[in-house]
């Protein structure tokens, strides 16, 4: 069966596509992954079904879109219960695990994680695509919602456009932890990801379209006051996450995602922190004939 690619919403023909007639625990020839990342560079994001993948398949799959990024534990150093490095855990198991307890410091970056973000935008190596595996996923909540920040852009008005065009924006690892009260961190973490100045408005290097690029992790937007500038941040992304510009995936287990953080807002909706959620990423960093365009 060939591969093929299938808008999920059809009043967004050019956002989130399911991708069907793969089996992705098998090396991909040359020309699939040139076709993944054609339809990457389209859809933005890509649904993959019936996909259960081994800690070792999923590292090997994800690497053959380049170099994997270790995320936030570069800084806090916080233990995995991974084989892989490069395996982000995303879900409330604990190190033995069990459930983890309400108390667990990891629940942080899990509620960190249903505020409007795209992935590690806080660091200077910039990230491309991030990848989901659902292992285990909860009854009733948990769902991921994607942003087109392509169509969220274009959908501006010429005024707002003109005005923004030229401004960036401070990302900080820590805003969305400290916003939470989370704000126990040492000199030398935080000294571990300086902030990032990025442009809000971006070309996307596959498509060549203009890119909206706010984020919860900006402190603040370059020349304006701290408060101007976070009302700007906080406008942009209640624009960009409109009903008509957001696809909401309902997990089941053996679901991949794959998405372009450079193209994509995401969240993760809430569920009962109770109930068990096992969700596994990889992340690929930027090579530099990827890079976005300011
Ligand atoms: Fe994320």
């Amino acid at each position: 069966m060939p591969l093929k690619f299938t808008p999920l919403q059809p009043q967004q023909p050019s956002f989130a596509a399911q991708a069907s007639g793969i089996d992705l625990r098998k090396p991909l020839d040359a020309g699939t992954v040139v076709e993944i990342d054609a339809a990457m560079d389209k859809y933005a994001v890509l649904v993959f079904r019936d996909q259960p993948f081994d800690q070792g398949e999923q590292i090997a799959f994800s690497k053959q879109f380049g170099p994997l990024d270790a995320g936030l534990r570069k800084a806090t150093g916080a233990a995995t219960r991974f084989q892989h490095e490069e395996l982000i855990d995303i879900g409330n198991v604990a190190l033995d695990g069990s459930i983890a307890a309400p108390d667990n410091k990891k629940l942080i970056g899990v509620l960190a994680n249903q505020l409007w973000h795209s992935d590690s935008t806080f660091q200077d190596i910039p990230v491309k695509y991030s990848m989901l595996s659902a292992v285990v996923v909860t009854e009733v909540g948990g769902e991921t919602q994607w942003a087109d920040l392509r169509a969220a852009w274009d959908a501006l008005p010429p005024q707002t456009q003109q005005e923004i065009g030229g401004l960036s924006a401070w990302h900080s690892a820590f805003h969305s932890r400290m916003w939470l009260g989370d704000d126990k961190y040492s000199d030398e973490q935080l000294s571990r990801f300086p902030p990032v100045e990025r442009s809000l408005v971006h070309v996307h290097p596959g498509s060549g379209r203009k890119v909206l690029f706010p984020s919860v992790h900006c402190t603040h937007v370059s020349g304006m006051s701290v408060p101007q500038g976070r009302l700007l941040v906080a406008e942009l992304i209640e624009h960009a996450t409109q009903a008509q510009f957001v696809y909401t995936h309902h997990w089941r287990a053996g679901d991949y995602v794959m998405w372009d953080n450079r193209s994509t807002l995401h969240r993760g909706k809430r569920y009962d922190l109770s109930a068990r959620r096992d969700l596994r990423r990889t992340t690929t960093l930027e090579r530099s004939s990827d890079q976005a365009v300011a």
